[in-house]
């Protein structure tokens, strides 16, 4: 009677087991691809700051495969050659085996991969030198305030760098801590509260490099995203160019209402534009929104109807962000996303 009620009860796990192999190997599967799905990996490094982390986090990997293996081999002998055949012993063997690779092993592996660490941690810490240009960078709740030292102008959540060049990056906080980290590029560097922290950006190959805030600074953290462009020395030249320069007039008869609708709505008292009156601070600068990868930092793709969304209700888009709801009147919200989208 017991007998039969494990079988029964034996074969009922077996199938359980058989039913949920498909589900783990499908769920591993899909978990491992959207390791892969556009996510930035520090594993797939475009500059040498992140390669120098890839290749410790190789380092690492290989030893650990190789203490793995030699573990396993090491139990698997024990198991299968030792317990069958009667292999002696001889006298002191165990004491230099468990010396060797319960001590001279480790102590080599570690001292290698501390030294390594130092000499790696050295090179991310250095200074890229006098001529490297510097990008200032300020976290705010919950956007990237960019400006290039020496330039008048701002941007937002977009940095520019020329390729093959180190450029120092200055970093400071509005508010709470953030922490700037662009994954391809280079390791996180946390902005403190009333302090200006230094890292460097270097990208061996142009591109468009996805940024993240990477400290945990309230409602929005996940909305914090930005983008590094790394493109060749003269476009990034005339980035800088763009950047000091007023914002282009309007063109058409709706840009012109929609820039009427910006200065005297209440819009121009958070933002600024260049070369009108516009000259708020505590929103992002608007000068070249039209050109921005997204909005509201990551939040949505910048095109129009989004752009609209915005304006009318941000509350909805990102709730808890510093922008109130805009009292605009619908007949005039096509007439200034016309406008603002012509600020490219
Ligand atoms: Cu800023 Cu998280």
């Amino acid at each position: 009677m017991d007998t039969r009620r494990d079988v029964t009860t034996r074969s009922a796990a077996e199938r359980r087991r058989r039913q949920l192999l498909p589900v783990v190997v499908l769920g591993g599967g899909l978990a491992l691809a959207g390791c892969s799905a556009g996510a930035p990996s520090t594993l797939d490094p475009a500059g040498s700051g992140a390669g120098r982390v890839a290749n410790l986090w190789w380092l690492l990997f290989w030893i650990s495969m190789a203490v793995f293996a030699e573990v396993m081999a090491v139990l698997a002998w024990a198991l299968l050659v030792r317990r069958r055949r009667d292999v002696r012993v001889r006298h002191g063997q165990p004491l230099r085996f468990v010396t060797v690779a319960g001590a001279g092993i480790p102590l080599v592996i570690l001292v290698t991969v501390y030294a390594v660490g130092l000499r790696d941690l050295a090179a991310l810490g250095d200074d890229p030198g006098p001529r490297a240009p510097t990008i200032e960078v300020t976290g705010h709740k919950w956007w990237w305030e960019v400006r290039v030292q020496g330039v008048d102008g701002a941007t937002a959540n977009e940095l520019h760098i020329p390729v093959g060049e180190k450029v120092r990056v200055r970093l400071r906080t509005a508010d709470v801590l953030h922490s700037f980290w662009v994954p391809q590029l280079m390791p996180k560097t946390d902005l403190i509260a009333g302090e200006v922290r230094e890292t460097w950006l270097h990208a061996e190959r142009a591109g468009n490099y996805r940024a993240q805030c990477a400290e945990y600074c309230g409602t929005q953290h996940a909305h914090m995203a930005f983008r590094v462009v790394a493109e060749p020395r003269h476009d990034y030249d005339a980035w800088v160019a763009r950047l000091a320069a007023p914002a282009p007039a309007p063109q058409t008869d709706a840009q012109r209402r929609g820039q009427e609708a910006f200065l005297q709505g209440s819009c121009a008292g958070c933002h600024a534009i260049r070369g009108t009156a516009a000259n708020g601070r505590i929103g992002p600068d608007l000068s070249d929104v039209g050109s921005r990868w997204s909005i509201g930092a990551g939040a949505v793709p910048n095109d129009g109807g989004h752009l609209g969304g915005w304006i009318a209700n941000s509350q909805t888009v990102k709730p808890g962000n510093y922008m109130p709801p805009q009292p605009v009147d619908a007949s005039r919200l096509p007439d200034l996303i016309a406008y603002l989208q012509s600020l490219r």
